[in-house]
């Protein structure tokens, strides 16, 4: 094999011998990523125009003490730590923000900041990133809640009803049920540590769970990116009715 030279190769943030508009693909997680944080701190502080019946944001469920017996600020940021800490410990999440804000590298093949030590997520605070598993659990409580609040939807004053907000709060509980199912940590507890099928219990039954979470899987950030944009317009279009400014239509 063809050995290398340290010195042909460039050093330095940005360096690279790669020939393609590479930075192209960190202005989606920049202006993404960046773009529903902010929008989602507001909405999190701001503490009203949550629910429009019958639909709750999903930035405020599940919802506690709303009527501020002991909690004097917003209902949200009881719940916040949950659906945060899931998505900020997300293993493609991690890979997109650590190029996109901390160019730490930026791309492939594509030089760092100088006299930065690789130490993989192994000190503090990045050795945090290894809670995922458990934020996992978290989430799975989480997604209970939502589905609740999507069906609750599908009822207005003790009758069937479809409104426009039903159905974007259907879908979005379906985005991050796909997004919740396609995840690393999720794949491995069903299957992915296993070196054997055949010798575990339920085999077939665990291999079939297997494959279809691996298929899900290679869609993870696709769903990543849908569920992120549904949750945030779902809690939009809460607030828009809330606040008066747009009217739901009724469909049945
Ligand atoms: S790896 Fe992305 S949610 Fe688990």
């Amino acid at each position: 094999m063809a050995e290398i030279k340290s010195s042909a190769v460039p050093r330095g943030l940005g360096a690279t011998q790669r020939r393609d508009a590479w930075w192209l693909e960190l202005l989606p997680t920049i202006v993404g990523l960046g773009g529903f944080g902010l929008y989602a701190t507001l909405r999190a502080f701001e503490g009203v125009y949550y629910w429009a019946a019958p639909y709750l944001s999903p930035f405020y469920s599940p919802l506690i003490d709303p009527q501020h017996h002991v909690w004097p600020f917003s209902p949200a940021l009881l719940i916040l730590a949950g659906p945060l800490g899931f998505r900020m410990t997300c293993y493609y999440y991690r890979k997109a923000y650590y190029r996109a804000f901390f160019l730490d590298p930026p791309s492939c093949a594509v030089g760092e900041p100088a006299a930065r030590k690789y130490r993989g997520e192994t000190r503090f605070p990045f050795i945090l990133q290894n809670l995922h598993r458990y934020f996992l659990y978290l989430a799975v409580l989480f997604i209970c809640f939502l589905w609740y609040d999507a069906l609750r939807a599908f009822r207005l004053d003790g009758h069937f009803f479809v409104g426009v907000g039903t159905l974007v709060l259907l879908t979005n509980v379906i985005l991050l049920t796909l997004y919740l199912f396609s995840c690393h940590s999720l794949r491995h507890i069903i299957g992915g540590k296993v070196d054997c099928f055949s010798c575990t219990a339920f085999n077939q039954t665990r291999h079939g769970a297997w494959k279809k979470a691996s298929w899900l899987n290679e869609r993870h950030m696709l769903f990543a990116w849908l569920s992120l944009f549904s949750v945030g317009f779902a809690d939009f279009y809460v607030r828009m009715v809330a606040t008066g400014l747009i009217k739901d239509f009724r469909l049945l």
